[in-house]
């Protein structure tokens, strides 16, 4: 399925999101008590009820990459893909100046509680463009106080100066695609940087005064061993980063990647040596005193949480720029053409670059709830379910899916086997089946 979540830089099975539960105290009270295992029921009351107050994110898509990975389906572009279609990051920057007028035109001034530059290698047009972007959404809809300001970059188009200016042009939040550091694995991953920059590059990050800083990692890449991930946690923790992201490799149809494991060059990856690499990423980064907040993502503090992400996850309001971004506003989505030099054509001619909308049903958009919140640490409410889901909520805490503490205090909460198959089991909540 393809959802705002994965073409807007981070993968569905891992996901992002808003708002600010993390500045109420409340919060960071709750976020304590997560730490004791006698006490259940981590359920922050702002996350809870973030739902009913949803913030404002804007998401800006940024479509243009050095070299495109071999197991990546993303919205991007190499300059030779582009070569002769008019497209260019100038034009690109244009374009979304246009964009944000249309925004502007559409949504009023309404403050923005997240801003999250994603790609594409967004580091890749410079971080004059970056902050100029920024500029913009802060001239048209004005910044909520400590809002959350976030790019990805990709290891190698980083530097020290690039960095600064993101400081100085108001970045807090800054995403580096490590992936690993085992250089036989980028190879198979066909990445361009060596092992040490990313970890170099979050270290720049965090002395330029990016407040946070997170680092990628994919695991169960054809030819890793445990020692290569034991390697690659070592140097994420060895960053002093405050966040990570890892996501087991998926094999996109129509990479390269799947056209290797087609033809049988390289294996496909496998489930139960990925649910061994996940069980090891969460006991060194528990160890390490991260915290898992969603499936796929982990947070050394209430602070260092991606509020962006759980605007997607808490159901938030947002609007996508860009070529192929998704906008989400109450209950209505739509989404961008893809192609840079179609996008910028059509705001150029004072068009909407729509592609397509949708209005969600009641029952979609609670089928939506349930997939994503059950992935969060918080987890849903069982009032999201029927009353066949809810059975099969007690039946998945009997065989240990779901915690029964929480699911007492009236919320599905994963438990780490629940986790690994936290896909089953939201299917099985939809459905109302033995799980
Ligand atoms: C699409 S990238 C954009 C950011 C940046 N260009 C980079 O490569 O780091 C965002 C993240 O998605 C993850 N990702 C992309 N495709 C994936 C796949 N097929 N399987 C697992 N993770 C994937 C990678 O961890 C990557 O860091
Ligand atoms: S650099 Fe990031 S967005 Fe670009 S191809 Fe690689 S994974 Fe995809």
């Amino acid at each position: 399925m393809a959802t705002s979540h994965e073409s807007q830089g981070q993968r569905m099975h891992t996901g992002k999101g808003a708002t600010c539960p993390v500045h109420d105290p409340s919060v960071s009270a709750c976020w304590e008590r997560t730490h004791s295992p006698a006490v259940p029921a981590p359920v922050p009351a702002a996350v809870a009820d973030w739902s009913f107050v949803p913030p404002f994110g804007i998401y800006v898509h940024v479509p243009f990459c050095a070299a495109r990975c071999g197991y990546c389906d993303f919205n991007t572009y190499t300059a030779s893909e582009l070569a002769g279609s008019g497209a260019s990051p100038d034009g690109w920057l244009a374009a979304v100046h246009r964009e944000i007028d249309l925004a502007l035109r559409t949504v009023g001034r309404r403050p923005v509680d997240t801003v999250f530059v994603g790609g594409g290698t967004p580091s890749l047009i410079g971080a004059g463009r970056l902050g100029e972007v920024l500029g913009a959404v802060r001239d048209a809809f004005g910044l909520a106080p400590g809002a959350e300001v976030t790019t990805e970059s990709n290891p190698e188009s980083t530097s020290p100066e690039f960095f600064a200016e993101l400081a100085a042009a108001g970045f807090t939040r800054v995403s580096l695609g490590m992936q690993s550091a085992a250089p036989h694995v980028l190879r198979v991953l066909e990445r361009r940087h060596t092992p040490g920059r990313a970890v170099a590059a979050a270290r720049e990050a965090r002395a330029a005064g990016i407040g946070h800083v997170n680092l990628d990692l994919i695991y169960a890449t054809p030819g890793e061993t445990d020692d290569d991930l034991r390697a690659s946690l070592d140097a994420v923790l060895d960053a002093g980063v405050d966040h990570v992201s890892a996501y087991s490799l998926i094999v996109e149809d129509g990479t390269a990647l799947a056209r290797r494991v087609a033809r049988g060059e390289l294996p496909a990856p496998d489930d139960d040596v990925a649910a061994a690499r996940y069980e090891l990423i969460d006991d060194r980064l528990s160890a390490a005193g991260f915290d898992w907040y969603e499936v796929s993502n982990w947070a050394s503090s209430p602070e260092a949480v991606c509020r962006h992400n759980l605007g997607y996850w808490l159901d938030g309001d947002w609007w996508g720029l860009g070529p192929g971004a998704h906008s989400h506003l109450d209950g209505a989505r739509w989404w961008n053409v893809k192609h840079p030099a179609r996008y910028a054509a059509l705001l150029r001619a004072g068009d909407a670059p729509e592609a397509d909308r949708e209005v969600l049903t009641g029952s979609e958009r609670q089928t939506e709830r349930v997939m994503l919140q059950l992935r969060l640490a918080t987890g849903l409410p069982l009032a999201l379910l029927d009353d066949p889901g809810a059975a099969a909520a007690g039946r998945a805490a009997e065989d240990g899916l779901l915690d029964p503490a929480h699911l007492a205090a009236g919320r599905a909460v994963l438990t780490r086997p629940g986790r690994l198959l936290a896909d089953r089991v939201v299917q099985q909540l939809l459905a109302g089946a033995p799980v």
